[in-house]
């Protein structure tokens, strides 16, 4: 049965920075209360017309660098997100058509900020059963379009940003080796964006009741992350038939440094052993998790051989686990050549449009 190795990284995140002194001038707040209740310093905010598939775009880039991939090469892109840029089509196909992934298929899945571990074990079990050799696994966000800025509750804690990882099939043992994943429906209305899906469509009664916004009962979903951040960490390192010992880093989901503080206690581990970043990014839901792989990987943190457990929770209510081994940049015998790879997608997905429109033409589409 093959294995699935993690081979390729990569990350993006928007240029603008939104400090928590910058936030005191829109609602009232302080540095000093964000930071003591949540760790976070800043986030980085999306330009308007920078998109979450531009940021996984970008992220998708780099990690096929590190991989010496291909876009062709890839059998499959899962783009998780909570802020996908259509309810149809999926993101995860916008992202196919500008890396000019011509083989590949295209989802997006839905589990809020758990959704990237759910991305990854769903990929891992493609790999391990012999059906796919390369698959994209994405966690992106434009969360700052779903917040309302004039509630303190939510609009401190989200970010924007993107990650992405290659899992590649190979013979050798190592990579992803066991996954949980957990859901409990009855928390469905603790953290939601009520209106503009089919139950509540956009109108203008739902925009002017700002149902279109991150709506969250702060207090219960720090209860619920409390109780299960440790509870799922030790679930996968039982699975994996491994010991809190023999894991070198813990790569949670970066929503609170409390909640993090809290797991760390659960589990009896210290904090230096969790890879920590959202005083940087706040919380950028799907993204976290890769976001702090890249960062963990590029300063030397993950070296070849580790044990780490990523740890995820999230609107749903979602929440999951997976343990992994860390493989490192892999020895190609191939040249990549990544700036003609963008250009042929660019021309490539031009092309299919106008051929779309040459087609319409020819088989009477547009004539009414
Ligand atoms: N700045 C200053 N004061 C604030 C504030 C802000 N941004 N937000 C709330 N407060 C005030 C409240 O009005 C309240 O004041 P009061 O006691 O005078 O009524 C007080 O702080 C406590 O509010 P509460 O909402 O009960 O705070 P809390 O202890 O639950 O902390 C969170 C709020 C959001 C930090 C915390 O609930 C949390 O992190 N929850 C988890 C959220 C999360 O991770 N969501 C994403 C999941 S993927």
């Amino acid at each position: 049965m093959p294995f699935a190795h993690i081979t390729g990284w990569g990350m993006a995140v928007p240029e603008q920075v939104l400090t928590n002194f910058d936030l005191e001038k829109i609602i009232e707040t302080s540095d000093n209360w964000i930071v003591e209740m949540t760790g976070i310093k800043e986030r980085r905010i999306a330009e308007k017309d920078q998109t979450t598939s531009m940021l996984a775009v970008e992220a998708a880039w780099n990690a096929l660098s590190v991989a010496k991939l291909k876009p062709a090469d890839i059998d499959l892109i899962i783009c998780a997100t909570s802020t996908p840029e259509y309810l149809f089509p999926a993101t995860a196909c916008l992202i196919q058509d500008r890396l000019g992934a011509t083989k590949a298929g295209a989802f997006d899945l839905s589990a809020a900020c758990s959704g990237f571990i759910y991305a990854m074990n769903m990929a891992a079990q493609a790999i391990r059963s012999g059906s796919l050799n390369n698959v994209l696994v994405i966690g992106a966000e434009t969360l700052s379009q779903f917040v309302d800025w004039s509630d303190r509750n939510t609009c401190i804690l989200f970010g924007d940003g993107a990650g992405a990882i290659v899992l590649q099939s190979s013979e050798i043992p190592g990579g992803v080796i066991s996954a949980v994943m957990h859901s409990d429906g009855s928390g469905a209305d603790l953290l939601t964006v009520p209106a503009g899906g089919s139950k509540n469509p956009a109108s203008e009664e739902t925009i002017r009741a700002g149902m279109h916004y991150i709506h969250m009962d702060g207090r219960e979903v720090f209860r619920f992350a409390t109780r299960v951040m440790a509870q799922a960490t030790r679930e996968a390192i039982l699975s994996a038939g491994i010991l809190m010992e023999d894991v070198k880093w813990i790569i949670p989901h970066q929503a609170n440094l409390r909640i993090i503080e809290a797991a760390a206690r659960g589990l009896k581990v210290p904090l230096e052993r969790f890879v920590v970043n959202l005083e940087r990014y706040g919380n950028t839901s799907t993204a976290s998790i890769p976001i702090a792989i890249c960062e963990a990987a590029s300063d030397g943190r993950l070296q070849k051989g580790d044990k780490f457990v990523l740890v995820g929770f999230g609107a749903g209510l979602t929440w999951g686990a997976l343990t992994a081994q860390w493989t490192g940049v892999l020895e190609a015998d191939h040249v990549i050549r990544p700036t003609y790879y963008r250009f042929i997608a660019r021309t490539r997905s031009f092309l299919r449009r106008l051929w779309l429109r040459i087609e319409g033409i020819i088989w009477g589409r547009n004539t009414g």
